[in-house]
């Protein structure tokens, strides 16, 4: 019988605005029907306005890649993250947000990655190490928001976590996570646009405590650009490079909404995506054993080429990726009349696009709840990794973290795996839910032991290192 790993339950087909509203609260995911993984598209009206989910990828490159100035950002999207984010390139649109692209983009191209390697290394290096003093039973989301966060502070400011002003930035974070649950609430729920969103106090206290703090560390790093003694890193990159168009660069305030976007989509993302993939392994202990046996190969500090390496690794990766895409549901807005489907799509309706329903699409995936990372090598799964895999969005607004992701999840992955065996504790099989991101509802607890390096693992390594 196929393994599936867990899926939340669908609601029924018809219920009530109030039920649809009820459950939403409590999740995104359970709070839509089971039809969504084998439609096209899907229509729900509200009595204020009207949302479409569309499913078809020729719909998706549509509005994502063909006409995306067509379809900008809805406002409400940023509803519930404006406290923190200001007006950082994730909520904006147009031409303030392409200016902050042309800004942003060359500090994420293919060598500067390189160059952030041995930062993300490092982290990686510190959270086996963290593991290894943790003992069995180890809660693998917090141990992966801990060590995504290290990557974001490391790459970006040249510092680890457990530096003071960092460690209080993670600290805060967490305090702002508890109070502001779901993303793209506003999104969804039937609220006209004047209706008052009213952030929670215990929100609005935190986002301004983590935007003091960035505040303080984009003020010292603009003071050491002046003085020729900042570090090459991320935040110098961005900091010094000017818009090719104006020739100006960003102002301190505007760095700040910048780096509290990096700080958010940087390590929540990754962290779920982390998270999701050590417990898949802990559940398919034959993918594990060949993600080890990969891993095995690696040099004990590896270097940015062994990455061509990890390509199971990698595969093991894009496969949590589109079981749990961290960003489950994004949302555009109609700027005029549309036709969709053969369907008028009125001026100002809300397009949803949905990460988890598309990759598991039943009419364009083989086996779309099992847990398959050869996938990738079929036929099927190179059409649908063109046509139907999103987890970074796709076209103008793509994830401007991509690559940076891929490297950092296939090079923590394989770390982690290289020391420790995971194992499921059976009977806690964690429940996913969409909070900011994809995450399980109690956590992910695993249990950790570490492997002795000189075992040989139960597959044969795919590459030639226990014959050098
Ligand atoms: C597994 C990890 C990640 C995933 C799955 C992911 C996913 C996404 C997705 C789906 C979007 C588009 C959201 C939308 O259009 O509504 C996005 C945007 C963005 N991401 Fe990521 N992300 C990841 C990691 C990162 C990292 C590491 C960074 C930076 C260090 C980053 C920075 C951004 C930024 C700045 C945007 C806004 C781009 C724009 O709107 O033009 N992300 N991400």
């Amino acid at each position: 019988m196929t393994d599936f790993p867990p899926k939340p339950a669908s609601r029924a087909d018809r219920v009530s605005l109030w039920h649809y509203m009820r459950l939403f609260r409590e999740d995104i995911l359970s709070a839509q029907p089971a039809r969504l993984y084998r439609a096209w598209m899907a229509e729900f009206r509200t009595p204020f306005f009207r949302s479409y989910l569309i499913n078809q990828p020729a719909l998706v490159d549509e509005v994502l890649k063909a006409r995306p100035l067509a379809f900008p950002k809805s406002d409400r999207v940023g509803e519930g993250l404006r406290p923190l984010l200001g007006r950082s390139v994730f909520l904006t649109n147009g031409p303030e947000w392409q200016r902050q692209r042309r800004i942003i983009d060359p500090a994420f191209e293919g060598g500067r990655l390189r160059d952030t390697f041995p930062a993300i290394r490092a982290a990686g290096a510190a959270s086996v190490a963290r593991i290894g003093a943790g003992g069995c039973a180890v809660e693998i989301e917090q141990e992966m928001s801990h060590a995504a966060a290290d990557v974001i502070f490391r790459t970006l400011f040249s510092m680890p976590i457990e530096a003071s002003i960092a460690a209080r930035v993670f600290h805060e974070f967490r305090a702002y996570q508890r109070t502001q649950p779901i993303l793209n609430a506003a999104a969804f729920l039937p609220l006209p646009r004047w209706f008052p969103r009213g952030h929670r106090a215990e929100t609005r206290r935190a986002a301004a405590a983590i935007r003091a703090l960035i505040t303080e560390l984009t003020v010292t790093r603009m003071a050491e650009i002046e003085a020729g003694t900042a570090p090459d890193d991320l935040a110098t990159k961005i900091m010094t490079t000017a818009d090719p168009e104006s020739g100006v660069c960003f102002t301190t305030a505007e760095m700040v909404d910048q780096v509290a976007i990096f700080f958010l989509a940087g390590h929540e993302t990754s962290a779920s995506a982390l998270g999701w993939a050590l417990y898949l392994l802990a559940r398919f202990p034959e993918w594990q054993e060949r993600v080890a046996a990969e891993a095995a190969c690696l040099p004990e500090m590896p270097e940015f080429s062994a990455l061509s390496r990890l390509k199971l690794t990698r595969d093991v990766f894009r496969e949590a990726l589109r079981l749990y895409p961290p960003v489950p549901m994004m949302v555009r807005e109609t700027t005029g009349p549309e036709r969709f489907r053969d369907r008028d799509i009125p001026k100002g309706s809300q397009i949803v696009i949905s990460p988890w329903h598309l990759h598991r699409h039943a009419r364009l995936w083989d086996n779309p709840d099992g847990f398959d990372p050869g996938r990738w090598n079929t036929e099927t799964g190179k059409q649908c990794m063109r046509e139907a895999f999103i987890p970074f969005s796709t076209g103008a607004r793509v994830c401007t973290g991509a690559g940076f992701a891929m490297v950092e999840g296939t090079l923590l992955l394989a770390m982690l795996v290289r020391a420790f065996r995971f194992e499921r504790i059976i009977g806690d099989d964690p429940v996913p839910v969409a909070y900011l991101t994809v995450r399980a509802r109690n956590g992910i607890r695993l249990k950790v032991s570490p492997r002795s390096r000189g075992r040989a693992a139960a597959f044969p390594p795919a590459c030639d290192c226990r014959r050098r």
